[in-house]
């Protein structure tokens, strides 16, 4: 077992990180003076796989467990499925002492981590993440969120979990295409931050997709440090340094809220378009060179992700961007790659530019 120490103040926390780890969660939150009352916020398929191993670790360790279930599918990230679990939290909570753990992907974290933030004005949580996707970057860090129609993620707060166990034995059970979706940021963790990570990927990324334990172990730790590590010096987004965590995210965003949120593309689907999409926006400022642009797009590929968009028009995709809350007084504000391991933010893009580069990118289909 591995920990990473989050060091922010009287908001620090660990994160661990290991196989098997489920069974030992009662264990590990023993410690942290958390309360007695545990509500796991879940999905109902992950309720079934794992419900029985979770209770017994927590009931060894004498906390009470409640399950409280939510839809499976980004639609959880919503205003109605908040206030309703606040509602039934509400409810169960009479002398209680109760804490959140937030058992699922990106969306059950999210969700939970902002019922958690609003709910008594902030109640302790703990993240369990279960997708790659989670164990690698949006457990990590304290973001929570739920969409709105017009833009995801535009209602939330900055709320720190108070502790993160990524046991990576539970990424046996996530389907094949659930593995692409994680591998997705952990490309852009090795654009951004790390080319020996990137170098690693290159190599080893057959092994990851058959969910090698060693090579799983290695990138979660690898990219859980890069997240913490960045989330320590910019806890709020405030300095420009956590902003280079959305290369791929800002045309990515806007391909995943123009398809609705819908099965077409996942998180990371959307977010491997936004990359190779903004490779050629930085290949077309001459910020970097087409074999860059070709290394990372090829790795995307190897990926098993997408690089080109089917389904959505131009003006869709556009309608989209303009809602990005990382956009300053409506100009907007982009990562793109300079070489393997540097990026650069650059502001006020011309329209024109991202234009062509998302036109290049679009498939008819
Ligand atoms: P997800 O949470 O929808 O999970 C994907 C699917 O896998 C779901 O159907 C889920 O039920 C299933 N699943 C989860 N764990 C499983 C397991 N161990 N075995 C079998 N099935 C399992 O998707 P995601 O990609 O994890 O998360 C995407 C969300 O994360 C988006 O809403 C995105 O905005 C958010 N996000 C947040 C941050 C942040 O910093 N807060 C960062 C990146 C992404
Ligand atoms: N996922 C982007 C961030 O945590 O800042």
């Amino acid at each position: 077992m591995k920990t990473i120490k989050v060091r922010l103040k009287e908001r620090s926390y660990d994160i661990v990180i290991g196989a098997g780890l489920l069974s030992k969660t009662g264990a590990l939150l023993q410690k942290l003076g958390l309360g007695k009352d545990a509500v796991v916020i879940t999905n109902k398929p992950l309720l079934g796989l794992y419900k029985r191993d979770l209770e017994t670790s927590l009931h060894k360790d004498r906390f009470t467990v409640r399950f409280e279930l939510v839809p499976d599918s980004e639609k959880a990230k919503s205003s109605n499925v908040a206030l309703k679990l606040a509602s039934r939290i509400a409810a169960y909570d009479k002398k209680r002492s109760v804490f959140i753990i937030a058992f699922g992907g990106g969306v059950i974290g999210d969700l939970a981590g902002f019922v958690a933030a609003i709910y008594k004005r902030g109640v302790p949580y703990v993240q369990i993440p279960t997708t790659l996707l989670a164990q690698v970057d949006s457990a990590i860090g304290g973001k929570t969120a739920i969409d709105l129609n017009i833009a995801k993620n535009l209602v939330g707060a900055f709320y720190q979990p108070r502790m993160v166990i990524s046991d990576i034995s539970l990424l046996e059970t996530l389907p094949a295409r659930q593995i692409r979706n994680g591998m997705a940021e952990v490309i852009k963790y090795g654009v951004i931050k790390d080319r020996q990570l990137f170098a690693f990927l290159e190599k080893k990324y057959s092994d990851i997709l058959r969910r090698d334990k060693e090579s799983l172990e290695f990138v979660v730790s690898r990219s859980s440090r890069i997240k913490v590590n960045i989330v320590e010096h910019d806890e709020l987004d405030k300095t420009g340094l956590r902003a280079v965590l959305n290369y791929g995210h800002t045309v990515g965003h806007a391909i995943e809220s123009a398809s609705s949120y819908l099965s077409r593309y996942n998180h990371g689907e959307s977010v491997a378009i936004g990359m190779a999409v903004a490779c050629d926006i930085a290949s077309k400022l001459k910020l970097t060179s087409p074999e860059v642009c070709e290394r990372i797009k090829a790795l995307i590929k190897k990926a098993g992700l997408p690089t080109k968009i089917t389904g959505l028009n131009l003006s869709k995709i556009c309608g989209s961007l303009a809602h990005d809350k990382k956009f300053v007084r409506g100009k907007n504000r982009l990562v793109l790659p300079v070489s393997i391991g540097k990026v650069k933010i650059i502001d006020g893009v011309p329209d024109r530019i991202i234009n062509e580069a998302i036109k290049k990118n679009l498939k008819n289909g």
